[in-house]
């Protein structure tokens, strides 16, 4: 993931949600979080967040992903929700299909524009600057000398 130009997130509805095995894997990063120790690497990057259902529950799936890319320093992150309308890949009408293949087409354009031209967006600094202020005192020891490592509770910032 750290070498990655780009993070593609996908998770099918399960019960309106990303599946656990989705979730499993983002509990793993939460470490790195605006509010713990983020990866000076995730500001360049662009993320995809893709949900599939058979018919609802992706706008909250796509969220359960996209939280953490957020979270983890990514300003661009692109949604993408289909409902597909059945359980099997090969049974979905080519109509949908060919729907899917434009949609993820133009996003890859897009992507394929913006890399090595990525800055972090206003709602990511704000949260930065808000972090850096609280881990001067900070709560989490580990956190604290992170951010004192890395200089950022001096002004100093991961996108410079
Ligand atoms: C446990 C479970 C829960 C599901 N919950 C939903 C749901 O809330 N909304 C929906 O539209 N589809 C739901 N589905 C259908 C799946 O989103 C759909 O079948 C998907 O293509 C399954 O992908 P998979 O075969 O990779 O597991 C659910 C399927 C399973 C197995």
């Amino acid at each position: 993931m750290d070498e990655a130009d780009v993070i593609i997130l996908t998770s099918p509805v399960y019960v309106m949600h990303a599946t656990g095995s989705m979730k499993a894997f983002l509990d793993h990063y939460g470490y790195r979080f605006l509010v713990h120790r983020p990866e000076e690497k995730m500001f360049k990057k662009q993320a995809v967040c893709i949900s599939t259902a058979a018919g609802a529950g992706m706008k909250s799936t796509i969220k359960d992903m996209a939280d953490s890319t957020f979270f983890w320093g990514i300003s661009k992150t692109y949604k993408l929700g289909l409902a597909v309308m059945e359980t099997r890949w090969e049974m979905v009408k080519p109509s949908i299909k060919s729907k899917i293949d434009k949609k993820t087409t133009s996003i890859a354009k897009n992507i394929s524009k913006k890399v090595g031209t990525i800055k972090p967006n206003i709602k990511t600094k704000a949260f930065f600057s808000i972090m850096s202020f609280m881990q001067k005192k900070g709560f989490n020891p580990v956190d604290v000398e992170y951010w004192k490592a890395k200089d950022w509770t001096n002004g100093k910032r991961p996108w410079k």
